[in-house]
């Protein structure tokens, strides 16, 4: 039954907040438009707009990614629930609405806390206040900050436990391998001896499928990808026609990933943030890279940031996979 007087603002958790700056950075929006070729950190994207957009592509029937990690993970429970154990800690990166996370914290005894991290405040108090609903026993320590930039975590009160970082939607594939193995790496520092790794990456797949995900038939992701441009010019008193735009999103094989632009479709001069922004008829901005790997590719990527995985699971077709590994040292 719901519980009206439950909310973020009359319960006792403290959500800290570092205050990411998704307050868009003029100077950055700028380098990024006016650089050739022209990119934007997807950061962006998760405006109250874009994290509801993300969550309507989920549920897009081309997206196989969300149903498929949700598949995997309730296939696993147990086997997770086990390798887990008692009195875990679960501290997620990029938690967004919590959803997934529902399945771990159903099969997990006892777990003695949940520390959600979160760029975007909105999203992020949603969630905590569904989970309060939802589990009224568990302690919620949410942290809103961009997981780039975190060292630490900002509470001296968490409670002892076996930490476990759960990462899944595969939004480490958003990063570069390189920077890929880099948060990993972080995250393992964040977490402390001992820790575990829950973590969920996209496979590399024939062309068509991928493609068709980020194609959808509806015109979901490129609402998604548009709405960039709405948050910029919102955000910084600007002008860029969202009508002189299109979505594109193609397989580059060479570098193994998803590529998302924004290609303008005539020549565009608008204003950003009290300064000129041009696009020729035809020039893309680069707003998203969604890296695909095998999963040998992945485990060697897990074991240069000094996790050592002992589980890889996939679903039949082989198109998402959730490891399991542990801190190798
Ligand atoms: C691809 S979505 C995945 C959401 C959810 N974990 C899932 O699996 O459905 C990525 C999430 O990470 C968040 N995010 C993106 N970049 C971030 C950053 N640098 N720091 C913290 N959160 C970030 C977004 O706001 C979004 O909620």
């Amino acid at each position: 039954m719901r519980r009206p007087d439950l909310t973020l603002e009359t319960s006792p958790v403290a959500l800290r907040d570092l205050h990411p700056r998704t307050a868009m950075e003029a100077r950055e929006v700028l380098a990024g438009l006016r650089a050739n070729p022209k990119s934007l950190p997807p950061k962006y994207f998760y405006d109250r707009e874009g994290s509801r957009l993300f969550e309507e592509i989920c549920d897009q029937p081309e997206y196989y990614p969300t149903r498929t990690e949700i598949a995997i993970l309730e296939a696993r429970a147990d086997a997770l629930a086990n390798r887990l154990g008692r009195e875990v800690l679960l501290i997620e990166y990029g938690s967004g609405s919590s959803r997934k996370t529902r399945i771990l914290l159903d099969c997990l005894p006892e777990p003695v806390g949940y520390v959600p991290v979160e760029i975007s405040r909105a999203a992020l108090e949603g969630a905590v206040e569904g989970l309060l609903e939802e589990y009224p026993g568990l302690s919620l320590y949410p942290v809103c900050a961009d997981y780039m930039e975190l060292r630490s975590l900002p509470f001296a009160d968490l409670p002892e436990g076996k930490r476990v970082l759960f990462f899944p939607g595969s939004t480490i594939g958003n990063l570069h391998p390189r920077e890929a193995v880099a948060l990993l790496r972080n995250m393992r520092a964040v977490a402390g001896p001992g820790c575990a790794l829950v973590l969920g990456v996209d496979l590399r797949k024939d062309a068509a499928v991928l493609e068709r995900a980020y194609n959808d038939r509806r015109g979901v992701t490129a609402a998604f990808n548009l709405n960039l441009l709405r948050h910029v010019n919102k955000a910084l008193e600007g002008d860029l026609p969202l009508d002189a735009f299109r979505h594109r999103a193609f397989f580059n094989a060479r570098l193994s990933r998803i590529e998302m632009h924004l290609v303008a479709t005539r020549a565009v001069t608008a204003r950003v943030a009290g300064k000129t922004v041009r696009f020729g008829e035809g020039e893309s901005l680069h707003t998203e890279n969604s890296y695909k790997y095998s999963a040998e590719e992945f485990t060697e990527l897990l074991k240069g940031a000094g996790f050592e995985a002992s589980a890889a699971w996939t679903d039949p077709r082989k198109y998402f996979c959730v490891f399991y590994a542990e801190s190798a040292r």
